[in-house]
């Protein structure tokens, strides 16, 4: 008999990536449904006095209550698990609540981070303002200068965090050399693989210890829903859930069911993302009204040849700088009809964003500087239109500017 429940654990490592974001993880309710079951349920019963305390106490497994364990948001761990090679994952309530959670489930006070300063502007916020209150400090370093972080290490030295691709300037990490560093002075490396998801790049395959997503990217993919998790070794996953039941950022189970719904096109508009993002940096790369495109996917980016070994595609983010400052920067995301002017990224929708006064305007202008994140810098995330009318939509602006 086939069963209800098809794949164990134990063959996710011999099915394809398609399959596994499709399948893995699903159970089903003895209903037999075959799409994946919406549990809104903030409780469970239990059938006597004595299961309750059997429950409560963990001498049975089972569910207790949501902030601690739901079937939904177990099937989107499980397939999250599987596609990043992990051996389990905890979901949370946005990116920056699984940031947080590693952090706060791993450190305490005195020890020290880490830090590419080539990250998203909230992560500086959340490490240098609220970590650092808890006696959590963190050095930030140039994300491509390897001497930097091997000298960057303290005896205090615990986590190593990084995004690759990063975010907006597309800097390429070498992982595996990162993490042999890590390893040597004992500490774990923490990749944020937002923008490239497991379908383009599994970074627990070149040495990484924990993986971060905001789930809100291109997971859910059509811009809905707020969601992150956490994967990894069961031993350090099992020390974040434990946070995450405690201090209640728990991930709702209608965002992980819409989050199993994206997962199952996850690679197939991962694809097309880059397929356009590739077509538009080549052609702003030639564009005489642009100084600079950051894209892992050009022959001109320094380390294209890493991407191309680290990554099954180049994703859906690139960047550029416009010849100009600010005033021409936004006068060509004013006049933009077909992209949406927002932050979020990993959409259907195409959207673009200043960086500068946006998603790291709380950075301090040291920090800008540092960051590279200029007045002229543009930011946009690929979506799924047809790439000859984002084409048209960029040069409305930019055949203003003069070159
Ligand atoms: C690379 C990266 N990591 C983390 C986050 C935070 O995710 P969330 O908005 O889901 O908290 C973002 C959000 O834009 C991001 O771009």
């Amino acid at each position: 008999m086939v069963s209800l429940n098809q794949f164990d654990e134990e063959n996710f490592s011999e099915l394809g990536i398609d399959t596994l974001a499709v399948r893995a993880g699903q159970v089903r309710s003895a209903e037999g449904e075959h799409s994946e079951a919406l549990f809104l349920t903030s409780s469970y019963v239990f059938g006597s006095a004595q299961e309750a305390a059997d429950r409560f106490s963990g001498a049975q497994p089972g569910n207790v209550y949501s902030r601690y364990t739901n079937p939904t948001v177990r099937m989107f761990e499980e397939r999250i698990a599987a596609l990043e090679g992990a051996e389990a994952a905890v979901a949370t309530s946005s990116g920056m609540a699984a940031i947080l959670s590693t952090c706060i489930a791993l450190l305490q006070s005195g020890d020290h981070i880490l830090c590419s300063r080539s990250v998203f502007g909230t992560t500086t916020v959340l490490l240098t303002k609220f970590l650092a209150k808890f006696g959590v400090s963190t050095t930030f370093i140039n994300p491509t200068d390897y001497v930097a972080w091997e000298s960057g290490f303290t005896a205090k030295t615990k986590l190593v965090f990084v995004e690759t691709p990063s975010n907006p300037l597309s800097d390429i990490i070498d992982i595996q050399r990162l993490a042999d560093i890590t390893h040597k002075h004992n500490a774990l490396l923490v990749v944020d693989n937002c923008f490239c998801t497991p379908a383009l790049q599994r970074p627990l395959n070149f040495g990484a210890d924990l993986i971060v997503h905001s789930a809100t990217k291109y997971i859910d993919g059509q811009g809905r829903c707020l969601g992150g998790v956490v994967a990894g070794p069961k031993k350090y996953v099992d020390e974040v859930l434990g946070f995450i039941r405690s201090a209640g950022p728990s991930l709702s189970p209608f965002n992980a069911w819409i989050f199993l719904k994206g997962l199952e096109t996850l690679r197939l508009r991962m694809e097309a993302h880059s397929r356009s993002a590739l077509i538009l940096a080549e052609w702003l790369n030639t564009h005489p009204a642009i100084e600079k495109v950051f894209y892992g996917g050009l022959l001109t980016h320094p380390n294209h040849a890493l991407a191309a070994k680290q990554q099954s595609a180049f994703g859906g983010v690139l960047s550029f700088r416009v010849r100009g400052g600010r005033e021409e920067a936004w006068s060509v995301i004013d006049a933009t009809r077909i992209m949406s002017l927002t932050a979020n990224l990993g959409d259907a929708k195409t959207t673009i964003v200043h960086p500068a006064t946006t998603t790291h305007g709380r950075l301090t202008p040291e920090q800008k500087a540092e960051a590279g994140i200029t007045e002229n810098l543009i930011r946009v995330a690929v979506g799924l239109e047809d790439v000859v009318d984002l084409k048209a939509d960029l040069e409305r602006g930019l055949s203003q500017l003069k070159s």
